[in-house]
């Protein structure tokens, strides 16, 4: 399409917490459909003080953006148990609104923002956005040029000290935060937009380890604590498409993080990398061949080739919300629906679910995850000029 005279989406962030800083640097300076006007903590410190660093001017409160009739799209970067209350609040002011993971904590407060988004004429985008991301999207075009076959299964499993972490990141020690939800979300996201929906799940579950604090000089923390919720899952995954996917997340592991993410289709073999991370590699494994590490077919692989700062390692968050702007601009539906948002959050709930129940459950929700244009990359100018990935989110 015609892309000279479109009218940047007018947007504001609200929560100005520890993600906020790579969103806030992202949309300010990557993505020319994007005027951040504004920036919003229920602590207007919080505000200031991010506004100071990455200079965006106008500090508003979250009843100042909802009543201001140019801003069109919302950013929340607030924590999960607030984003019912907030997505719903931008909802009824009228803007459309991107939200950080995970969509809501309870699946009937998703089911009811997308009926009020209907209503309404208005689109949601769910993180993980990763998955709009050079890695995730180079695996998927690699299934979509055929290379792969038909994936008849798939291999996932993340482990990780999730005890030990939640000294350190203590809201990792309430509702959530659990390694399910806290990063298998990033793996589900990435299976759904690879492979599609899921129809059906059968589980195992166990709880958190009761921690005790090794950590001595963090007096913050109590003296021992368990997460809530499950904290190791194994579950088996029926796609629609046929592929059945095995899933293992155990943060009562100890050490470093490890992940395996493997598709096996009828022509090759797909390793995939970090889907957490933007540039997960790719490798393919043909019969008879050694294992080829796959060129990226598309931008955003998170490397920031203009400037370094401490948060670059959060690659190109803000994807989401401006695929969900050339949406709004282009009138087509945004890829990180919110039928993608609640089908995820409903599969990790369908798979405590099935852990409780022992019976199979039966996902209810279906999405579709557009790819995005390949050929487009994050740099150019010998590594150094503006990127023009944005391109690929134009249609
Ligand atoms: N920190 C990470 O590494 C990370 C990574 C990926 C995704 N996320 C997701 O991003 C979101 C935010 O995470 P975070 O680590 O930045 O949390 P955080 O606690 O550091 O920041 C949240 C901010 O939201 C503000 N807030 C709370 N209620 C509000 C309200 N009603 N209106 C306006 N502001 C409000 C808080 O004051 C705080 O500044 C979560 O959904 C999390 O799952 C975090």
């Amino acid at each position: 399409m015609e892309i000279s005279g479109i009218r940047k989406v007018k947007t504001a962030v609200v929560g100005c917490g520890m993600i906020s800083n790579i969103y806030i640097h992202n949309l300010s300076q990557l993505f020319s459909i994007i005027d951040l006007a504004a920036i919003c903590d229920i602590n207007p410190a919080a505000a200031e003080e991010k506004g100071k660093t990455y200079g965006v001017g106008r500090i508003m409160s979250i009843e100042e953006i909802a009543a201001d009739k140019e801003i069109e799209l919302v950013v929340n970067l607030t924590a999960a148990p607030v984003h019912y209350a907030v997505i719903r609040q931008m909802l009824e002011a009228g803007k459309n609104v991107y939200t950080e993971k995970m969509f809501t904590t309870d699946l009937a407060q998703s089911r009811e923002l997308v009926k009020l988004a209907e209503e309404k004429g208005l689109m949601i985008a769910v993180a993980p956005d990763t998955v709009l991301g050079a890695g995730v999207q180079t695996a998927r075009h690699m299934i979509d040029s055929g290379l792969v076959g038909e994936v008849t299964s798939g291999l996932v499993s993340v482990t990780r000290d999730q005890n030990l972490n939640s000294e350190t990141f203590k809201f990792l020690q309430k509702a959530g935060g659990g390694i399910p939800y806290d990063v298998g979300i990033y793996y589900i996201g990435a299976l759904v937009a690879t492979l599609g929906p899921v129809k059906a799940i059968r589980a195992f579950a166990a709880p958190g380890l009761r921690h005790r604090k090794q950590l001595l000089y963090d007096t913050a923390n109590a003296d021992e604590w368990t997460i809530p919720g499950n904290n190791l899952i194994t579950a088996a995954l029926e796609f629609e498409c046929g592929a059945l996917v095995s899933v293992h997340f155990n943060g009562n592991a100890v050490g470093a993080q490890r992940n395996i993410i493997q598709l096996y289709g009828t022509k090759a073999t797909m390793d995939m990398g970090d889907p957490d991370s933007f540039r997960g590699e790719v490798t393919l494994t043909f019969p008879e061949a050694e294992p080829v590490k796959m060129p990226f077919t598309h931008g955003y692989d998170g490397v920031h080739v203009f400037d370094h700062f401490p948060f670059e390692f959060y690659g190109h968050r803000g994807i989401g919300a401006a695929d969900l702007a050339w949406a709004m601009r282009t009138g087509r539906t945004n890829r990180l629906s919110m039928y993608y948002g609640l089908h995820c959050q409903e599969i990790l709930q369908g798979m405590d679910e099935a852990a409780r129940t022992g019976e199979t459950y039966y996902v209810q929700s279906r999405c579709e995850v557009k790819p995005l244009a390949a050929g487009y990359y994050s740099s150019n100018g010998m590594g150094r000029g503006r990127a023009d990935a944005e391109r690929s989110l134009i249609d």
